[in-house]
């Protein structure tokens, strides 16, 4: 019996097979992810594990590690896909593995939150996703909004003009790159978690978050210019490793898909919400939030829709994927 439990816990340190580990009487779910205490992500993730346990009756004891608590996200997307942990809430990272999956976060595609809610509840979600857990050994659960990308910067931002040469943070997934470059940035990759230190170094002027990340790190204290661009929807989700969520009794499984959605609608329901306390805690913080006119918007849809002819190259589907968020206006 012990050579048999030493002879599975090895095969599933060395990512041959997925072994759930079990505290007392519990079998033990961990899920990773990136963002700090009070984030979307965050909040997602902790309800997702307080809803399979509540309606588990405690067989599941889900154990949530914000904040890169177990490493960076590529290195959490890498234990996930080997087994050493079920499940981490990300975005587009996933796209370094199913280029559709940046598609997620498709540049100036969404008029508001409740027209992407109803998109990735609907075809978008279902056109992006198709494959990628045969490709990936991964299923994407939900799908949740951390909220709109807006511009922080060292100085104020009134115009398209001014978002240009400018050496901008963005992350380490190639339609961002793409969009500064569109914009005219020097676009320097790195994780989200080492932008404050970036700027304290001065290698960054700026970059682009949901305002909820801002507020989390209060980047206003390092960065007072605040432009209300909204350029991107962050869209992140719960990922499960295919063995575990396919090893899972069906009654077990119907648990953790509505968890899934119940968390996810949970979080669209706050969206408003937090953009909107987070304006007054940055205001109050002393931020200073700048509204992009007309024409400065215009240019940003310029530029976004010109990131479209990336996925064009790179998604076999992404015109049928561009053209199923129409149905939802
Ligand atoms: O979904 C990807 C997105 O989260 C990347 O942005 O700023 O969180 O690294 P960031």
């Amino acid at each position: 019996m012990k050579r048999s439990i030493l002879l599975l816990s090895t095969l599933a340190m060395l990512g041959v097979m997925t072994l759930p580990s079990y505290a007392a009487d519990k079998i033990v779910v961990k899920i990773a992810g990136m963002k700090p205490d009070g984030e979307p992500e965050t909040i997602g993730m902790k309800l997702f594990a307080k809803y399979v346990m509540e309606d588990s009756k405690g067989k599941y004891d889900v154990q949530v590690f914000p904040n890169n608590q177990l490493g960076k996200e590529d290195a959490q997307i890498a234990q996930m896909r080997k087994g050493i942990i079920q499940m981490v809430a990300t975005g587009t990272q996933t796209a370094s593995i199913f280029p559709a999956m940046a598609m997620l976060e498709t540049p100036m595609l969404y008029d508001s939150f409740d027209h992407a809610h109803k998109a990735m509840n609907g075809d978008t979600f279902k056109l992006i996703t198709k494959g990628f857990s045969e490709k990936s050994g991964l299923t994407l659960m939900n799908a949740f909004p951390l909220g709109f990308r807006h511009f922080y910067t060292k100085n104020p931002v009134n115009s398209i003009n001014d978002l240009k040469g400018l050496r901008m943070r963005v992350p380490n997934i190639s339609f961002y790159l793409e969009f500064a470059k569109q914009l005219g940035q020097s676009g320097q990759p790195m994780p989200f978690a080492e932008v404050p230190a970036a700027i304290d170094q001065g290698t960054i002027e700026g970059g682009d978050s949901p305002l909820a990340d801002i507020v989390a790190v209060k980047m206003y204290e390092k960065i007072k210019n605040i432009t209300l661009s909204g350029h991107i929807l962050v869209i992140h989700g719960l990922y499960i490793n295919n063995d575990f969520y396919n090893g899972l009794p069906p009654e077990d499984k119907k648990i953790f898909d509505d968890a899934a959605h119940r968390s996810a609608e949970d979080i669209w329901k706050m969206a408003v919400e937090v953009e909107k306390k987070a304006v007054e805690e940055i205001t109050a913080g002393g931020g200073k939030i700048v509204e992009p006119n007309a024409e400065f918007k215009a240019g940003l849809k310029k530029a976004g829709e010109g990131t479209w002819e990336l996925f064009y190259k790179t998604v076999p589907n992404a015109k049928e994927i561009l053209d199923s968020v129409n149905q939802y206006r």
